[in-house]
């Protein structure tokens, strides 16, 4: 359970029926970031909340992404980045609000420059670090050394919104699926190879 600011506890369950209130607020991405900030400041309680996944033949490269909940303001995953996995460029078309309990997240940013993409700075965030983005944000993640936990809310339904997979090699742009998303994971450790077949 999550101590926040106003003394009480909070748990996930907790966490997510707050955002859904918070979501009717004027300010919402302010307020969830502020509710975020809360639940991930004693990141190893947040993380005894939160089996791991079981993995399988068919997990992707990229982790386990499992949907906590959805509806058409409000998208709550935990995501389990895979270690040595650099995860491709992408876009939401919505907010996010990015919250790590365990490893780090590794944050690469992009901006449009005409018909590509330019690299755009980029950060390491960690257990108890939480991270907004806007909706024009065009982000890759990874996580080198080990899994990285994170909490991701998305203000709006992410699983239905038509959005853009970036290729890692020549910025190309194409719609997001499931599958060229795996495909164009690439290994986070110099030399090293990750098995795209899954
Ligand atoms: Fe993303």
């Amino acid at each position: 359970m999550i101590a926040n600011s106003a003394g009480t506890h909070q748990s996930l369950d907790g966490f997510i029926a707050t955002c859904r209130t918070l979501i009717e607020n004027e300010r919402p991405i302010a307020e969830i970031t502020r509710a975020m900030e809360e639940l991930v400041a004693e990141p190893a309680a947040l993380g005894a909340q939160i089996p791991e996944p079981v993995i399988s033949p068919d997990t992707s490269i990229a982790g386990v992404d499992e949907i906590l909940f959805e509806d058409d303001s409000l998208t709550v995953f935990v995501v389990h980045s895979a270690s040595d996995v650099r995860q491709p460029p992408h876009d939401h078309r919505i907010s996010a609000v990015i919250g790590v309990y365990e490893g780090t997240e590794e944050q690469r940013y992009f901006r449009r420059d005409g018909g590509s993409l330019v690299r755009s700075g980029g950060a390491d965030i960690g257990p108890g670090d939480v991270l907004t983005l806007g909706p024009a944000a065009i982000h890759a993640i990874g996580s080198t050394g080990s899994w990285c936990r994170a909490i991701h809310v998305y203000l709006g339904p992410l699983s239905s919104i038509d959005r853009s997979l970036f290729d890692p090699d020549t910025f190309d742009e194409e719609p997001m699926t499931v599958e060229r998303y795996a495909e164009f994971c690439r290994s986070a450790v110099p030399g090293g190879s990750v098995n795209v077949e899954g």
